[in-house]
């Protein structure tokens, strides 16, 4: 099987996966954060190198203020209940994404996730936080434009880019079937393949993702030129 080195998905239908079964939409938000463990532990064993999870987009502020602090307070939940197991897999964390603008007590307990797990060589799990893909290409940009730049060249987005360094993403998985991007790094999205699954994010469980790796693996991928 032809395995991606690097995916991204948008975590979504936690909401109607809680309504779907009467409970508060947080409840579905809780659930969601735990299938992460599950998702990133078979994307390791898979062999995929990097997977980038949209956790917080910059439009989600428009949320009511508790569902925001609720989701603000997940990281603590997901690092306290899955730290000890993320280091023995050697998971390395990192995020995409304007931390500062982030609750203090939230991205300090990001920060020292990625601080505790800074060596590994397992895994990247980044988590695209306050993320949002017009900011990152004009961050890139104002970043090369600091750098002396007068003239900028795709390279010089692609090398300030927040996801400078990382391998190029081949497949992005978006659940509960809006065939949309919602902002969700869309440059570097060109020539990722595109999968939509109706399972919502709560139920999307590892023989999912194998499906979807499966899908990608039967791709024939072309960048503009012929086969
Ligand atoms: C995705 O689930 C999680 C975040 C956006 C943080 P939603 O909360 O968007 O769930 P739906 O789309 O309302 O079902
Ligand atoms: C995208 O989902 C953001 C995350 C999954 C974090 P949304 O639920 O916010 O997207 P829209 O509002 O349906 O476009
Ligand atoms: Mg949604």
């Amino acid at each position: 099987m032809n395995i991606p080195q690097h995916i991204a998905i948008i975590m979504d239908g936690n909401g109607r996966w809680a309504k779907q079964q009467g409970k508060p939409r947080n409840y579905g938000h809780l659930a969601g954060t735990e299938n992460v463990r599950n998702i990133a532990i078979k994307a390791d064993e898979l062999g995929v190198k990097v997977l980038t999870l949209y956790a917080f987009s910059t439009e989600n502020w428009k949320r009511p203020d508790d569902e925001v602090g609720y989701l603000m307070s997940l990281p603590a939940v997901f690092f306290r209940k899955f730290m000890k197991e993320l280091m023995e897999k050697g998971v390395r964390i990192a995020t995409i994404g304007n931390l500062d603008a982030v609750p203090e007590a939230t991205r300090k307990v990001i920060e020292d996730a990625k601080r505790q797990t800074a060596e590994n060589k397992g895994l990247t799990l980044v988590f695209a936080m306050n993320y949002g893909g017009r900011a990152d290409i004009v961050q890139a940009a104002n970043k090369a434009i600091a750098q002396g730049k007068t003239v900028l060249t795709e390279q010089d987005i692609e090398e300030n880019l927040y996801t400078a360094g990382y391998p190029q993403i081949d497949l992005m998985i978006r659940t509960s079937l809006d065939y949309r991007l919602s902002n969700f790094l869309l440059w570097q999205l060109s020539y990722a393949e595109l999968y939509f699954t109706d399972c919502y994010w709560p139920d999307f469980n590892e023989d999912r993702l194998t499906e979807a790796v499966e899908w990608f693996s039967n791709r024939e991928r072309r960048f503009g030129g012929l086969k």
